[in-house]
């Protein structure tokens, strides 16, 4: 994995913050996802690699960009599969809650899931509790597994699940363990990625959430040393036989973080758009703007924060 290309695509996802940043509040979620896909895209292009959008915005067909399967990059140098979420909370973003960023991870061709724009049941944990988790066990089983790892208590164990209605029965579930719940309107890459994080607020992320969003948590979890597990939930046919299109044989199988994101040569790249557990949200100046943005590797392991002072030159109206 080339380390001088990490910062490139530092530059990559704060472009898509900043940009999908200045609809904050305003409403309007799809602009601010357009504003981050076009900067995203255009700040691709502009770097020497090759690389291939294995995860992004939809099929080629319903995406005009950042589609499964467009090239990006100038096409020259290091071949990179590249799985992007330009605006991970369009609705948070929207409505300026917590959370939202703007995120890619990348990884020598074939090492991410190509995965289609559905659903995945998740589990993840951090680090300490790694080796702990069975998507296929029981809820009951999972927490009491965690918490003995963790040496913690159940009732002391916090998990992050989406609230939907579709998790009515996981969350009654939980409750009757005794565990915590930290309920999130949106955002399960951040929710993955959280109990990772040192001093935590929450010590797994279970439920059922995008695809696209589980791969990408994989490479971050990769580069952290935590755990995730993942099953594809399919609303239809047609779903299940892209996925079979994109190669899965199984498109039903329990999927470890390994098959989620081979190996270990996984770059994860992040900017905070609005505040979050992660990162702090976009702050415009008089001059310009402040990100901050965390860089990963998995190879080596490091975790870099990089704040950013961002010039606009531009004259601003009288
Ligand atoms: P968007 O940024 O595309 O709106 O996704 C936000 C998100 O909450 C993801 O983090 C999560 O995986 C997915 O939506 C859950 O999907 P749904 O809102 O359909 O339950």
């Amino acid at each position: 994995m080339d380390r001088n290309i990490a910062l490139e695509f530092v530059r990559v996802t704060e472009a898509g913050a900043i940009s999908s940043s200045k609809w904050m509040g305003r409403g309007d979620s799809h602009s601010a996802d357009h504003a981050a896909v076009k900067e995203m895209r255009a700040r691709l292009n502009s770097i020497e690699f090759d690389g291939k959008i294995v995860i992004g915005e939809g099929e080629r067909d319903e995406a005009p960009m950042l589609y499964i399967g467009e090239r990006v990059g100038r096409g020259r140098g290091s071949k990179f599969d590249i799985a992007v979420d330009p605006l991970e909370g369009t609705t948070i973003t929207a409505k300026g809650l917590p959370n939202a960023i703007s995120v890619l991870a990348a990884a020598p061709r074939g090492k991410l899931l190509h995965a289609p724009d559905t659903y995945m049941d998740k589990i993840a944990v951090g680090k300490g509790a790694a080796g702990a988790i069975d998507l296929d066990a029981s809820v009951k089983d999972n927490i009491h597994a965690v918490a003995d790892k963790l040496e913690k208590e159940v009732e002391d164990i916090t998990v992050i699940i989406l609230e939907r209605e579709r998790h009515k029965e996981l969350i009654e579930k939980v409750r009757k363990v005794g565990a915590r719940i930290m309920l999130i309107g949106d955002g399960d890459v951040s929710g993955a990625i959280a109990p990772s994080l040192e001093h935590s607020p929450a010590d797994m992320l279970m439920g059922i959430g995008a695809a696209p969003e589980g791969v990408i948590a994989a490479a971050a979890l990769k580069c952290m040393g935590g755990e995730i597990q993942g099953r594809l939930k399919f609303r239809n046919e047609e779903e299940r036989e892209r996925a079979v299109k994109m190669g899965l044989k199984k498109p039903e199988k329990k999927l470890k973080i390994d098959e989620l994101a081979r190996g270990d040569t996984h770059l994860f790249v992040a900017t905070g758009v609005t505040d979050g557990t992660l990162l702090k949200g976009v702050r415009f100046t008089s001059t310009g703007c402040e990100t901050h943005s965390i860089v990963m590797r998995s190879k080596s392991g490091t975790i870099r924060f990089i704040e950013a002072i961002h010039k606009f030159h531009v004259k601003r109206k009288k």
